[in-house]
């Protein structure tokens, strides 16, 4: 296998990287030279260990669903998240993930991403919130969110909600083997647009599995310059749609370095999922007991969340 410093295969004597490697990246070649720490395949027991972590995270959001209402901190429900989590043997991913100080991401209304829980913050009435959770259960991550409307939200923003939820499937909709991987952002980002609402770019899914984050980025908008994967099965990695009601630039908060929220103070939602690629489709890993039980068959126009 060539690495990225050799010297290029085709003789020119330049290193690979700076010859012909993003070329070779652009045509799928996600065997050949992704490294072996970062293999794209998992094997059947990983696949195994990454179902157990997939239903353990639906588990924990379906737990956590009836503490969001208005009244309660946000760092009450990560108190509870963790404590659900650590009873169970596993362990919160967020926490001290670079430095990250909670168990849970919790992002309201305008906020993106990485809100950090706090005693100070109450959830109120008309208030969209995301609850993003990750746990590694014996080794393996799962990472799954979901957006909650708290009490009589506005139109627009059970709207945004809604058609985040709608991207979400579209985008889990467009995968199967033998397909880009920018099939996902060709199915989220003509639809999110066509409702008026614009789909965040600097934030992006993911590869996962024995590492939160792992090789490749999953980019929910049309982005040219994107590495070049056909999708096979047995690969594993987030669909994490963040759907702004205005302009998708955002900014992180230079105080805490983590709370991302929308450039312009629109609303902001978001779901995200853990999807296997299988040899007909996709399955997703982290559905929660309540959606398994709506046994929905995944297509455009079904709702998982009501
Ligand atoms: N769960 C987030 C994701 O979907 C990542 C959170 S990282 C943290 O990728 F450090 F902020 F927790
Ligand atoms: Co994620
Ligand atoms: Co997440």
């Amino acid at each position: 296998m060539i690495e990225r410093n050799d010297l290029c295969w085709c003789g020119s004597g330049k290193k690979y990287k700076k010859c012909h490697l993003f070329e070779d990246l652009k045509k799928n070649a996600s065997k050949k030279l992704v490294p072996k720490k970062n293999r794209l395949i998992k094997t059947g027991l990983e696949i195994e260990k990454m179902r157990k972590a997939g239903a353990f995270n639906g588990e924990l959001l379906d737990y956590i669903r009836p503490f969001v209402k208005a009244g309660v901190s946000t760092e009450y429900l990560d108190t509870l998240v963790h404590q659900y989590t650590i009873k169970h043997g596993h362990t919160p991913a967020c926490l001290g993930y670079h430095g990250y100080p909670k168990s849970a991401c919790i992002s309201r209304n305008n906020i993106v991403c990485h809100g950090i829980p706090s005693p100070d913050e109450f959830l109120e009435d008309g208030d969209i919130v995301n609850v993003d959770l990750t746990t590694i259960v014996d080794g393996y991550y799962a990472d799954s969110s979901e957006t909650f409307m708290i009490g009589g939200v506005s139109e627009k923003a059970r709207q945004l909600v809604d058609i985040t939820a709608q991207a979400l499937i579209r985008g889990i909709d467009a995968v199967k083997p033998g397909v880009p991987l920018q099939a996902v952002a060709e199915a989220i980002e003509p639809f999110v647009k066509s409702k008026g609402c614009s789909v965040v770019q600097q934030y992006t899914g993911h590869g996962i599995g024995k590492t939160f984050h792992e090789h490749f980025s999953v980019f929910h908008h049309i982005e040219p310059d994107s590495e070049s994967i056909i999708l096979e099965p047995g690969m594993t990695f987030t669909v994490e749609p963040m759907i702004n009601l205005g302009h998708y630039a955002v900014i992180t908060d230079r105080k805490d370095g983590w709370t991302v929220r929308t450039r312009d103070g629109s609303l902001s939602a978001q779901f995200e999922h853990t999807i296997l690629v299988t040899e007909s489709g996709a399955e997703i890993l982290t559905l929660t007991p309540m959606q398994r039980e709506l046994n929905v068959r995944l297509k455009v126009g079904d709702t998982l969340y009501k």
